[in-house]
């Protein structure tokens, strides 16, 4: 351990996944996540009980994280945790943990956004080479759908953003109309694989300027099914696949055609994505179908850091540490939080 090495614990406790991670300055010690089942049987995140599993979750997790780091709390430089945006149950456990360790450590706490730090997870050391800037950072989750400049680390402007739903939740949500288990979007993602995209048309709304919608898609997609449904009860049996295929391309397409259009605008070719959807297969293709035919380089995360997590919280940690900015320890959970 060498003196100027800044060890970080992460803590990502934003919505249902509670998370903690290890960073020795950018380098990802150790990387561990408690999924909560539990909601799959609701079709959606319960709120009350998403904090009550954090509640249960938090210390074994961030035991683990330091185990498999093999470091000791007394070596950590600063805890990161995700002030906002996010459930205000979810977020207050991870916040009022991170508070109290730090206080009880003697060590600095700093809060970190968590739409910035699915844009940010770009900067952790890999073997590939990380965005320069400026850059158009994308965020798709399945609770956000943004538009970014970043003209450096912790410098972002949201630009756009989807006026109603995400495009995950879109996703989760049309999947829950043909019967799949939440979060629906990797299910979507493979069943699509087999299915032909072009079997069914559904609309792409055209919103001016830099946003998108996602609400209209979705409405036409249940009076779709459910008029199928009426002439064929077996129909979703039938065309699954199709089904999934085709609704995929349309959500796709639906940003892809506003990525092309803010990249023209605004005059950059340097696309990065964030956010549980990137992990998305049609996505990863139709981008990488984009970057041939409009120059564009595109930054995809690894498929471990696409969804939450808290490497992502721990690289911002380092970042806003090596520039001194931390929080106070009154600093509170903001479920709205803004960038800053
Ligand atoms: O970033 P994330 O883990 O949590 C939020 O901050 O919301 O994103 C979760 C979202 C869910 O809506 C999930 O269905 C979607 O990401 N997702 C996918 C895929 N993997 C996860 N959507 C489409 N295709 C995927 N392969
Ligand atoms: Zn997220």
């Amino acid at each position: 351990m060498s003196k100027e090495d800044i060890y970080i614990l992460g803590i990502e406790s934003s919505c249902d996944d509670t998370a903690a991670a290890i960073l020795k300055n950018d380098e990802v010690l150790s990387n561990c996540i408690a999924n909560q089942e539990i909601h799959k049987k609701y079709g959606g995140v319960v709120p009350e009980l998403a904090s009550r599993a954090h509640l249960s979750n938090i210390i074994p997790v961030v035991s683990k994280a330091l185990d498999e780091a093999n470091i000791n709390p007394e070596m950590l430089s600063a805890i990161a945790f995700t002030k906002g945006p996010g459930l205000i149950g979810s977020l207050l456990v991870g916040t009022e943990f991170s508070k109290a360790l730090g206080l009880s450590l003697n060590i600095p706490v700093i809060g970190v956004n968590h739409m910035q730090a699915h844009l940010l997870v770009h900067y952790i050391k890999s073997n590939k080479k990380s965005p320069d800037f400026p850059f158009l950072g994308v965020t798709i989750s399945g609770g956000h759908t943004q538009f970014v400049i970043v003209e450096d680390y912790l410098k972002m402007e949201i630009i756009g953003e989807t006026l109603d739903d995400a495009i995950g939740e879109a996703f989760d949500k049309c999947g829950k109309i043909i019967g799949l288990d939440y979060p629906a979007g990797p299910e979507i993602d493979k069943l699509a694989k087999e299915g032909d995209s072009e079997k069914f048309d559904f609309p792409i709304p055209n919103v001016q300027g830099f946003n998108v919608s996602y609400s209209g898609t979705k409405t036409a997609f249940m009076n779709f099914i459910n008029n199928s449904k009426l002439k064929d009860p077996a129909f979703i049996q039938k065309n699954k696949i199709d089904i999934c295929a085709s609704i995929q391309k349309n959500l796709i397409d639906n940003l892809i055609l506003k990525v092309k259009y803010i990249s023209k605008e605004k005059s950059l070719n340097r696309i990065v994505i964030g956010g549980g959807v990137s992990a998305n297969s049609f996505l990863k293709d139709s981008l990488e179908l984009n970057s041939k035919e409009n120059n564009w380089e595109v930054f995809i995360p690894p498929l471990f850091y696409t969804t939450d997590n808290a490497a992502m919280i721990g690289i911002v940690g380092y970042l806003k540490y090596i520039k001194g900015m931390f929080s106070d320890y009154n600093t509170i959970a903001s479920p709205r939080l803004a960038f800053k």
